[in-house]
């Protein structure tokens, strides 16, 4: 566990210059709370890379609303736990104050036009604050290859629209979303739901599963399917539901065919929950 920026720097320098062969490094950005979802992204790292870092930070900057961030579960012992054996070498652990000395950054990296929708339309800022800190987390430990999951999917459009418009010299590699026994995607939140909000929760899976059965009738019929399924379910309220375009993150138009992204996030007691299934519009 190494918790500053000099000490990941160090550390990583030693490995090139002791290694005779050029070294592969990965990083796994995450805020702790672990889950197997974040450990698939550790062995799919540990399978493309020589050295796997983890970083676990809780980053203040993309929360908007204080009292997310102050119940966001922090436990490093049970995160080590869970880490151990799955190939990670490294864990960049740093402190607020090593991350943001002075407070907050005054330099921030903007998300643009598709920050401000779906998720950032909830959060304002959100994604402002994750790809500030991903820029950070880049600049600090310098990887050749970063991985995200599938999950966020918009998280995923927006870091690889920064890597490629600010020119970053890293590979982004995403891992398919990893799903609980009764397919409800694995998420450090899912703690937070009692029993009947847990068995409510698997709606989210079920609309997506309903868009992708529609999926060849066209974008009405997908709608309408998704719709009804999240209907009937009380202690579900859909946030968003939307149909977008891999290329852009924007929602399709109408009449578009071809590959496409359902995306939903839906507040089950008062847990918000974000899925998302890749489709093929006919
Ligand atoms: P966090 O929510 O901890 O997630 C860390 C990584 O794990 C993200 O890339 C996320 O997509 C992935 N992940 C979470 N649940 C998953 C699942 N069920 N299957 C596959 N991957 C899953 O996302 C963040 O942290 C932060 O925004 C961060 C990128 C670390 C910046 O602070």
């Amino acid at each position: 566990v190494i918790t500053t920026i000099a000490g990941i720097r160090a550390a990583l320098a030693e490995r090139h210059s002791s290694a005779s062969a050029p070294v592969r490094v990965a990083l796994v950005p995450t805020m702790g709370a672990l889950h197997t979802g974040h450990v698939a992204l550790v062995e799919r790292a540990a399978e493309i890379a020589d050295v796997v870092v983890v970083s676990i930070f809780v980053n203040p900057l993309q929360f908007t609303d204080p009292s997310d961030l102050a119940r966001y579960p922090r436990d490093l012992e049970g995160d080590l736990a869970k880490l151990a054996g799955h190939g990670a070498d490294v864990v960049f652990a740093p402190e607020v104050a090593e991350l943001y000395p002075g407070g907050l950054t005054a330099t921030r990296v903007t998300a643009g036009r598709v920050g401000g929708l779906f998720e950032g339309r909830s959060r304002p800022g959100h994604f402002d604050g994750v790809l500030t800190v991903v820029a950070k987390l880049l600049g600090s430990v310098g990887p050749d290859v970063v991985l995200f999951g599938q999950k966020d999917a918009q998280q995923v459009f927006l870091v690889q629209q920064m890597v490629t418009d600010l020119d970053m010299p890293v590979q982004v590699e995403v891992v398919e979303t990893v799903r609980d026994h009764d397919e409800l995607a694995l998420s450090s939140r899912n703690r937070f739901l009692d029993e009947r909000e847990r068995r409510a929760a698997i709606t989210l899976p079920h609309v997506l599963e309903a868009a992708e059965s529609a999926s060849d009738r066209g974008i009405d019929a997908v709608l309408a399917a998704a719709q009804s399924a999240a209907m009937g379910e009380q202690l579900v309220e859909l946030d968003y539901l939307a149909i977008v375009h891999p290329d852009t993150f924007l929602p399709v138009d109408d009449g578009y065919t071809g590959k496409a992204r359902v995306i939903i996030a839906a507040k089950v007691g008062d847990t918000r929950l974000i899925d998302n299934a890749a489709i093929y519009l006919g």
